[in-house]
């Protein structure tokens, strides 16, 4: 097949994909306006239901294979993830024309240096979060923030967070799966990479889409 010059340089390259997924997923930390930054993230409940919402990606490491992600330790997904670790991933860039899906098995760390660093490292507004007075996702009588009324509207000073630490966790998703199809009108390209443990290295093969 003739290809137009316009294609990238990884269509057909199974090696430069992979890095390429890598690339876009990383983008999402720092950039705001990455669509790695709002991934959709699945859980499954006690009813073996996939359950999706939207987290920020706060660090990725591909050496650890992880993905880094802030929540309340008291959400309806927090006790999903300590049921059932089994979580996905998902992904799609509309410039790149590339949908990833990943999937792996989570952890949940509210304490220890981990947690404790990511408290302190992310802003006062983002922490005001954790400062709601009862679980997310409980039931209330009135439209309601959650919050405690002296502090809706305004930015928390460091003191006034001490108290709400212990509701913050980080999530780490250990990945195991590397999904990706990219979309072309010549053709489309879909590949799938497995961590394989015993061989410390992931093993690729492209997939009909
Ligand atoms: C743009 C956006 C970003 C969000 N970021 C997070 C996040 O980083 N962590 C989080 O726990 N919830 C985040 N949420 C809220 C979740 O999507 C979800 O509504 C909430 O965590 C409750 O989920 P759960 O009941 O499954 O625990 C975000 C929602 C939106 C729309």
């Amino acid at each position: 097949m003739n290809k137009p010059d316009s294609f990238p340089v990884y269509y057909d390259d199974l090696a430069l994909s992979f890095e390429e997924a890598w690339g876009i997923i990383a983008a999402g930390v720092n950039n705001r306006n990455s669509p790695s930054h709002m991934p959709a993230v699945g859980t499954v409940d006690a009813f073996g239901v996939p359950q999706l919402r939207i987290m920020i990606l706060r660090d990725v490491s591909r050496d650890a294979r992880t993905l880094r992600f802030h929540t309340d330790s008291r959400s309806i997904k927090a006790e999903q993830i300590r049921q059932n670790p089994a979580t996905s991933v998902l992904i799609y860039d509309p410039a790149a024309k590339v949908q990833i899906r990943m999937s792996g098995k989570t952890h949940f760390t509210a304490t220890g240096n981990l947690a404790d660093t990511a408290w302190s490292t992310s802003t006062p507004f983002a922490r005001r979060c954790y400062m709601a007075e009862t679980a997310p996702g409980t039931p209330c009588a009135k439209p309601s923030s959650g919050l405690p009324e002296w502090i809706e509207g305004k930015q928390p000073e460091e003191e006034q967070l001490v108290d709400y630490r212990a509701n913050f966790a980080v999530v780490s998703i250990i990945i195991e799966t590397i999904e990706w199809l990219y979309l072309a009108n010549a053709g489309h390209r879909r590949a799938l990479w497995q961590w394989n443990a015993s061989q410390n290295a992931w093993a690729g093969s492209w997939l009909i889409p």
